[in-house]
């Protein structure tokens, strides 16, 4: 990113967390960005480093080492801290940072927010931008930066396909069109999506058809607001580093709603928050005064509901999930869990069961609840809620939803299991 502030540049050596130093150095108000041991001399110099961190793991070597542009650090004509033998922690960071190459610490939320309005506007002059709102906090705080810098000219796109949580819908509406005044279309695409769904019960084809849908849906509205010239995307930093690092094979498709139109032409994309992580996009939001519950929120599937109730999709079945994982969330948060749980929802499992209630018998559906503490999504353990909390979570989903007779409690870590079912 093009910046006034002073940049370290962090080259990552195929370390196990590659975000973790850049994490400290931005902790310390110090501008930073990772780039992979391979970067070009050109590509390290075009952001005129202040100093250099070298980043390492098991894999590396000097034979790694030798191939890159840092193996002459001189060659930049600023300091150098490698890691390599050194703990990667805020002792070791900050006396170089600001001891050794006294770098300013102005890279602030403030700040932040105050370049990326500037170059919102530089970028888009007097166009048209186009924004698909999800109701989760990168789109969110896209949606309000660019509605801060040229107003008017943004409008955002809300498409609800019907696998939302309880009263999501609505909290959009009400946050961003009526608080902040942003022209949003909440575009309900219920009907069609269940439409296209019908029948479907393979995991991998619910995401194929939901992302696919809400491409054409999004690309009909496109059309409907004048094909504006530019499109906002909510992309992150980890994005950009994980893509860059290139990992294995994903498990499961991860078919981002959202994903790019193909057939519309946008002259360029706005990307405001793609230097953020995921916490100071959180931090970013909280000072722009988007809510808490919004600025907070705990990550929510692109496919939303649809991978969360197994087999079929319909609408009697989302409907009966959406009132069992508002009492689980609800209970989360009344017992001050969220700190614990990283992700927490129900699963509308497809098995029904035998139950007994007022003295006749009951042929209902089985519920699952599901709360992880992960801090990469990649690994994650299941949070040991006390029993009396679970205890009473399933009393309340069983007396207020009729259609369940059963409450389970998934005790799996990931691996094997997955966060998600499907
Ligand atoms: P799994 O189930 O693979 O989930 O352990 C890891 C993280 O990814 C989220 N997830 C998805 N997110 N589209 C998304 O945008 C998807 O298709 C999808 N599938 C899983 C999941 O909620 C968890 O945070």
């Amino acid at each position: 990113m093009k910046t006034t502030h002073d940049t370290v540049v962090i080259l990552d050596f195929g370390a196990i967390n590659s975000q973790a130093a850049a994490k400290i150095v931005r902790s310390l108000n110090v501008y930073c960005e990772v780039l992979p041991c391979t970067a070009s001399a050109e590509r390290i110099a075009a952001l005129s480093p202040k100093a250099l961190i070298l980043q390492r793991g098991a894999a590396c070597g000097d034979a790694t080492l030798g191939r890159t542009p840092a193996a002459d650090p001189a060659a930049f004509g600023v300091p150098v801290l490698d890691l390599n033998g050194l703990p990667c922690d805020a002792a070791t960071i900050e006396p170089f940072l600001l001891a050794q190459c006294a770098l300013r610490q102005d890279w602030t939320t403030d700040a932040f927010i105050a370049d990326a309005i500037a170059g919102i506007r530089e970028t888009v002059g007097d166009r048209n931008v186009l924004l698909a709102m999800s109701g989760g906090v990168d789109s969110s705080v896209c949606a309000v930066l660019v509605h801060r810098a040229v107003g008017e000219q943004l409008t955002c796109v809300f498409v609800d396909h019907g696998l939302m949580r309880k009263d999501e819908p609505e909290e959009v509406c009400r946050v961003f069109r009526d608080g902040f005044g942003i022209a949003l279309r909440h575009i309900n695409a219920e009907a069609r999506f269940l439409g296209k769904l019908a029948g479907v019960t393979d995991p991998e084809r619910k995401r194929m058809i939901i992302g696919e849908e809400f491409i054409r849906v999004f690309e009909e509205e496109a059309r409907a607001a004048g094909e504006p010239d530019f499109l906002v995307q909510g992309t992150i930093y980890p994005d950009i580093i994980e893509s860059g690092w290139d990992g294995g094979k994903p498990v499961k498709a991860h078919h981002n709603v959202g994903g790019l139109p193909k057939n519309i032409d946008f002259k360029g994309l706005v990307e405001p928050i793609k230097y953020l992580f995921k916490d100071e996009v959180r931090q970013v939001a909280l000072a722009l005064g988007i809510p808490a519950a919004i600025a907070m929120r705990q990550p929510f599937p692109g496919p939303g509901l649809g991978v969360r109730c197994i087999g079929e999709l319909t609408k009697e079945k989302l409907d009966i999930l959406r009132e069992v994982d508002a009492i689980f969330r609800q209970a989360i948060v009344d017992n001050r869990l969220e700190e614990q749980a990283s992700q927490y929802f129900a699963v509308l499992t497809g098995n029904r069961s035998v139950g007994v209630s007022d003295d006749a018998r009951t042929y209902a559906y089985t519920v699952a609840l599901r709360a992880v503490r992960t801090s990469d999504f990649m690994t994650a353990r299941f949070v040991k809620i006390p029993m009396d909390i679970l205890e009473a979570v399933s009393e309340r989903i069983t007396a207020n939803v009729p259609q369940v007779n059963r409450v389970v409690y998934d005790i799996t870590s990931k691996p094997p299991a997955t966060i998600e079912w499907e």
